[in-house]
């Protein structure tokens, strides 16, 4: 179960790093141990960003899953669900918790989580996957270099527990994660759906042509992100081939 086992750091590189060389050292990891941290001196995004953090404010935590029922092909089941757990917890606290493709968590038009998930393949299947989850709790100032920032605490004034928070996420991210263990994939694919980020809406892309206007029309399985244009041509694309304006 996710959260059975904990590793608790005061400071490290990056919690993903650290899961990964335990691999590479360990043989017996138990499925869901949590690393968790009070501050990264090298906290990784996505696209090679940093992820940044004040010491000791935020949810700072990674965990590894041995999901060798899925193919590689059907890997983006598990960014659904680990956005659904994250979304199933913020719920907990806050109205209009929304998730921008591929698995930001947003409140309010501002990112409030980012999840960085990173898989290893044997053959066809999904050997180990690490999950690194940083979601911002206590935090209430942060740098001008980050877009559109929020927390817990900006959007409901009050501070909150850290462990109590940790608790509590790690059980939905487990009940989720049961989920697409049972192949109980209908309900991930429709929430996940009825949760996104300007589904449906006509809002601004940009790709390699340039901006565009397009909706959302929904997800292909290998994750793709599914757009029909003002012109009403369907596009489809995968993770970094364009950006939301
Ligand atoms: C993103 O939105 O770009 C993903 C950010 C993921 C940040 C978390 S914080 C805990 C874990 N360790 C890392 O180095 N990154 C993830």
């Amino acid at each position: 179960m996710i959260g059975n086992t904990i590793i608790n750091l005061e400071t490290v590189d990056s919690t993903n790093l650290y899961l990964n060389k335990l691999l590479k050292t360990r043989k017996n990891i138990d499925e869901g141990t949590v690393v968790i941290t009070k501050q990264q001196v090298a906290g990784r995004g996505q696209l090679n960003n940093i992820w940044e953090s004040n010491p000791g404010e935020n949810l700072l935590i990674s965990y590894i899953v041995f999901p060798f029922f899925l193919k590689a092909d059907h890997q983006f089941i598990l960014s659904k669900a680990t956005a659904l757990g994250v979304f199933d917890f913020l719920s907990g606290y806050l109205e209009k918790v929304k998730i921008k493709w591929p698995n930001d968590i947003y409140v309010n038009d501002k990112k409030i989580c980012g999840i960085l998930i990173e898989n290893s393949l044997r053959g066809a299947s999904i050997s180990n996957s690490i999950i690194g989850i940083g979601i911002n709790i206590n935090q209430s100032n942060f740098s001008k270099k980050i877009p559109n920032p929020t927390s817990l605490k900006l959007e409901t004034q009050r501070t909150f527990d850290l462990q109590k928070t940790l608790t509590a996420l790690c059980e939905k991210l487990d009940n989720r994660y049961e989920q697409i263990k049972s192949a109980e994939y209908e309900d991930v694919n429709n929430l996940y759906i009825n949760h996104l980020y300007r589904y449906n809406i006509f809002s601004n892309y940009r790709d390699k042509s340039g901006i565009f206007s397009a909706k959302i029309t929904g997800i292909d399985e290998s994750g793709r992100l599914c757009l029909c244009d003002s012109s009403n041509n369907f596009r489809k694309y995968a993770f970094k081939e364009v950006e939301f304006i």
